[in-house]
């Protein structure tokens, strides 16, 4: 598969001399949906900051073939959509509409084409009719959604997630959970939120102190206590607990439905027992 984010050897100091980020090597493929995860300041936010060029570390990033330059960051931005874990970062127009227009008007379109996308978006994030909001006046979860409509009208290649479902009550979260599955992009989902990234992503990128301490099969990593304890996480619920599930044995011969008892991972869909 098409490499479409290649990082090697990213080290990033703040101006205050802290190491956020130490060597850090990290690659990602087409369609790919990856968790990000990690303790408090392992450096995940000022990763994904690196990659729209927001900041820039020593090391080599290349974002769809364009190496991560001056010269090239008009281009990578319009692939790369970043929803920053702070939505007061993202948005800051008089409205809403003007906050999730930013982006196509920046890239051009004709005023019809950006209200069809303003509107689109909202629709995407539950937020219809907000139009004429005042970002600074929403709940922090309406922000957050916002933050990610600006985002989404821009058709990103790329969408990375800085802890897209904090501060989301559940159905809210539930309908995110449901729009990055639907959307075949390449997705970067940093989060605490790990039974989110346990639906969402096959692989987990474990960050801890600036670099990448595991990658790869999402169960088989996040069911890894000794790992998941060294760095500050947890075996999730999900994993670490066996517990009932019914759902159907499609393709057999007697197809049916029961309950009975296993734990995860499993590979067939789940019924729903409310
Ligand atoms: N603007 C800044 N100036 C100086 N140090 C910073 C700045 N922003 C972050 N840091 C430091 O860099 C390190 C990495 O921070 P970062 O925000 O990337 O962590 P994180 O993994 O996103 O954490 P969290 O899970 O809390 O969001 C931390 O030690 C943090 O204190
Ligand atoms: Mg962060």
């Amino acid at each position: 598969m098409e490499t479409v984010i290649e990082i090697k050897n990213l080290t990033y100091l703040y101006p205050i001399g802290n190491k956020a980020l130490d060597n850090l090597n990290l690659s990602v493929s087409q369609g790919e949906r990856v968790a990000v995860v990690g303790p408090n300041g392992a450096g995940k936010s000022t990763f994904i900051l690196h990659l729209n060029g927001i900041l820039n570390g020593d090391g080599h990033i290349t974002v769809m073939g364009m190496t991560m330059e001056k010269g090239n960051l008009p281009k990578i931005r319009q692939k790369v959509g970043i929803v920053f874990q702070d939505p007061d970062h993202q948005l800051f127009s008089p409205t809403v509409f003007d906050d999730v227009a930013f982006g196509p008007v920046n890239l051009g379109f004709s005023e019809k084409e950006v209200k069809d996308r303003v509107r689109e978006a909202l629709e995407e994030v539950g937020l219809s009719g907000f139009e004429e909001r005042l970002p600074h006046r929403l709940s922090f979860g309406e922000k957050r959604r916002v933050s990610i409509a600006s985002v989404l009208s821009m058709s990103p290649s790329i969408l990375v997630l800085d802890e897209p479902s904090s501060s989301l009550d559940p159905r809210s979260r539930r309908e995110l959970i449901t729009l990055l599955k639907g959307f075949d992009i390449t997705q970067i989902i940093v989060t605490h939120d790990l039974e989110m990234a346990l639906e969402l992503c096959k692989r987990v990128v474990v960050m801890d102190r600036g670099a990448v301490v595991a990658d790869g099969n999402i169960s088989e990593i996040l069911g890894n206590e000794a790992l998941m304890l060294e760095h500050g996480l947890e075996v999730p619920h999900s994993i670490r607990f066996t517990h009932f599930h019914t759902h159907d044995h499609e393709g057999e011969a007697d197809k049916h439905c029961h309950t009975h008892c296993h734990p995860h991972p499993e590979t067939h869909e789940h019924k729903e027992r409310i």
